[in-house]
Order: structure tokens, then sequence, then C-alpha cells
């Protein structure tokens, strides 16, 4: 089977089928995903948040994120492998934008990169795309933009937010963008959005109305704690499973129950 391509994207979107998108972080999951058959795999900079333990997804740096796009790429071989470009790889210039966009091609061997944020970035978006590097927009809440919005807050609710919003997809759509993710809106307007562009929108908290939807993987498969945001849905409990595998390995380690004699050489 062919690697799902952005062509591939814009065919699902012509066609009203719908796109079905994941995160991934590692080689692991990378081939449970893929396996899974999603046409998209974003390697997300909230691997900050759920992989890193961190509080926010601006710590992240361009190697780690090099690093966790390497090993992700490594295992898909259906999916389009996206890298998410972390906070300050694109917004100080043109020039450092396309280099470190270019480096998820290069060395981490995605074959799209994703940018946070609407009409102040599209010099950065019309050079990467013109270095031959795909690119998927995400608009709505930035969690990038987290200090200056005040907090994980749905976007978009006032007249003034809603023109923004609809102005910026139209800039995107215009700059050569392939998709675009739409981040806790009101279901109306993701769908205004959503009809008035010919590129597909993936949402996330934004309505059943958009093109395609994502999730992060550790709110679905419930590997997640520390919170859940209200527009995720999870579908098994893994630390659960986990957690109660581990604690039979102990007590068997500590009953000598384990190793028995068919884990054992003669
Ligand atoms: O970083 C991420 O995982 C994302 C998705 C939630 C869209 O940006």
């Amino acid at each position: 089977m062919a690697r799902i391509s952005i062509s591939d994207f814009l065919d699902r979107k012509i066609k009203g089928q719908k796109l079905a998108l994941m995160t991934a972080y590692d080689y692991a999951f990378g081939r449970i995903v893929d396996e899974a058959g999603f046409e998209g795999i974003l390697v997300g900079d909230s691997l900050s948040m759920v992989v890193q333990g961190l509080e926010n997804t601006l710590p992240v740096t361009m190697d780690e994120m090099i690093y966790h796009t390497r090993i992700v790429s490594r295992a898909v071989t259906n999916a389009l492998v996206i890298g998410d470009m972390p906070y300050m790889s694109y917004q100080v210039s043109v020039e450092e934008a396309v280099r470190n966009a270019g480096r998820f091609i290069k060395e981490g061997g995605a074959q799209a990169v994703k940018t946070e944020g609407g009409r102040e970035i599209l010099p950065q978006i019309r050079a990467m795309i013109a270095a031959e590097i795909p690119v998927m927009a995400h608009i709505g809440l930035t969690p990038q933009a987290i200090y200056r919005i005040g907090g994980f807050k749905v976007q978009g609710k006032t007249n003034e937010a809603r023109v923004r919003l609809l102005e910026d997809a139209l800039m995107l759509e215009d700059a050569g963008v392939f998709s675009m993710v739409i981040e806790a809106v009101p279901s109306g307007l993701a769908k205004e959005i959503t009809e008035k562009l010919s590129i597909p929108t993936i949402g996330i908290g934004a309505g059943v109305h958009c093109d395609g939807q994502i999730l992060v993987l550790h709110d679905v498969i419930g590997l997640f704690e520390r919170f859940m945001p209200r527009f995720a849905k999870r579908y098994a409990n893994l630390k659960e499973d986990a957690l109660k595998a581990l604690c039979t390995y102990r007590d068997e380690v500590k009953g000598g129950v384990f190793p028995s004699e068919k884990e054992s050489f003669k």
C-alpha cells in the first residue's frame, strides 16, 4: 500500500470522507497507530506534557522533537508523518523557520510539518512551501500562545475573534497549507471555516463538522492523568492495565513464583 500523501488528504475532503489523525511519540506506539489505519500521525509538541511531564508545550526543543519524529518515522509505513514545529523554531525569522522545517524532513523522516498561528507567520509558511515542505496550519487554541491567551481556553467566541479566525484560515489556505488543525472553537465557527476552505480541516475540540479529527494519544488510551480536556475521549485505560501487570510481576518475584522452570535454562 502506498503511503498516504497530502493529495490523499485533499481527495478525502472532495469525496466527503472523514480523515482520522492521531499523535504518536515513539516507535512502539508509532507502529500501533500506523497499524490502526490513521491517515496522519502527528509527532506533537504535546510530548512536552505527556512524555516529558512538563507544564505546557513551550519548553520542548528542536533536537528533542527531531529525536521523537525520527523514531516514529522509523515505525510508520502507511500514514503521513507530520513533525510539529516547537515554540521558537519558526517565529524568529523566515530563514530559521525553513532550516528547522527542513530538519524535520531530512533528519526526522517526516513528510510534513505543522505550525501554530495565522497571518503573523505567513512569510515563514510561504518560504517553507517554496522549499518543498508541506505545511499543516493550526488555529484557534494554539498552546504555544498560552501566556497571551491566558490558559487552555475556547477561542473565537466574540464576533471580532470569529472574523479574525475566518480571515486567518483563508490567508493560510491562500499561502498554500495542505490542511488545518482547528482547536477548541465553537462548532458553528469550525463548520463555517470548513465550508469556506477547499483544504481539509482537522478538528480537536471543534465539533463534528470538520473534515477530520485528531486527539492526543495519551488521552485516548488513558496514559495521561494530570487533566483531561473536555473535548477528549478515553477509549482504554492502559495505565490501569500496566499497573496491574507490574504489580503481579513484583508479587511473583517477591513470592519466588517468577522465574519458573519455563523461564530458566537447563
Ligand atoms: O501537539 C499536539 O499534539 C497538537 C495536537 C493536539 C493537534 O498540536
